[in-house]
């Protein structure tokens, strides 16, 4: 009897070495520990001993039975949580827990990717005041005091003559009365007007562009535009110029895309139509040369003015613009 608690006692601590994973060391318990394992039944044969022996060989196979059960535990507490093996520990092979990062807002992001595009092709970027003169935001964009156009605007007046610009169209005039021609400039900014519902804020985005130089057509601001629907919307997407009119621009044109919701069939988004209107354009009005001496009859040149919100939406399938400005970063971080 002693001699087989010996045997047991050199067979489980062998066994017991070569255990790696937490289902071989459960196989271990049940062999030697379990109800009927090895200890179990060597207690189970003690009656079988002459009484005086008895004592003694109990004693030994209980010895026996506490070691193993600590040997047990202590195996167990490698495999799980808080265990004291180094290696296991401290595993630098494990990837890293990235840190939770910040990112850009979408709207930053399509308003960059913009800009890139336009810079790519040449033009300087400018920025100008959203506390804006009438002058710049209506007066020298050819809109007098009493034209209609500026009921299409719902203006935020912060005075008589000063407002929150309704649109990026003044640094035109901004960035012609300080440079003679050619130029070429890109205005991204904020522009404001009275205006909420599902497709409108308040306060909204727009990358305005002008470019004027001797001889420059209607041709260049159409290829210069279809260039930029393909690299920001993909190069089989469908673009339309519709006949418009802005007062600062003769003959004027808003482009629309093909519906990037429905392909065209028609859809709520695009009010069963099969297009969206992107941005407005046109040949820049000789009236607003007027305003910063340049010469109508030696210069011309396109203006154009891009919705960002507008493009961000199409660009991600959004149906609702305030999602941009709930600051839900459930939201914004998909971006
Ligand atoms: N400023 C116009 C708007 O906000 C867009 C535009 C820009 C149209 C430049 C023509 C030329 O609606």
């Amino acid at each position: 009897m002693k001699d087989r608690l010996l045997e047991i006692e050199r067979k489980a601590s062998r066994e017991l070495e070569g255990v790696t994973d937490p289902e071989a060391l459960e196989q271990f318990r049940v062999r030697y520990l379990g109800k009927k394992g090895e200890i179990t039944s060597i207690m189970r044969d003690l009656g079988r001993l002459p009484p005086q022996e008895r004592p003694e060989v109990g004693k030994l196979a209980n010895r026996l039975k506490e070691k193993l059960n600590r040997l047990f535990e202590e195996k167990k507490r490698d495999f799980g949580p808080g265990r004291r093996d180094e290696k296991a520990f401290l595993d630098v092979s494990l990837p890293g827990r990235e840190p939770p990062r910040g990112q850009l807002h979408p709207i930053t992001q399509v308003l960059e990717e913009v800009c890139r595009i336009f810079v790519r092709m040449g033009y300087r970027i400018v920025k100008g005041p959203n506390v804006e003169l009438d002058y710049y935001n209506f007066e020298a964009l050819n809109i007098p005091k009493d034209h209609p156009a500026r009921d299409m605007q719902d203006t935020f007046y912060i005075s008589e003559n000063v407002v929150l610009r309704t649109h990026t169209s003044p640094m035109q005039v901004r960035t012609m009365e300080r440079h003679p021609p050619p130029v070429a400039v890109i205005a991204p900014g904020r522009v404001y007007r009275r205006d909420s519902d599902v497709s409108h804020t308040p306060m909204f985005h727009q990358v305005e562009g002008l470019l004027v130089d001797r001889g420059v057509t209607f041709g260049d601001l159409k290829g210069t535009l279809t260039s930029f629907v393909h690299q920001m919307f993909g190069k089989k997407t469908a673009l339309r110029f519709r006949p418009s009119f802005f007062p600062f621009t003769e003959p004027s044109a808003e482009v629309d895309i093909r519906c990037v919701i429905c392909k065209g069939e028609g859809c709520r988004t695009c009010g069963q139509t099969g297009w969206l209107e992107i941005l407005g354009s046109g040949m820049v009005d000789p009236a607003v040369y007027e305003f910063v001496d340049y010469d109508p009859e030696v210069y011309s040149g396109f203006a154009f003015g891009l919705g960002i919100e507008r493009i961000a939406m199409l660009k991600y399938g959004i149906d609702d613009i305030h999602m941009f400005f709930r600051n839900d970063i459930r939201f914004l971080g998909q971006f």
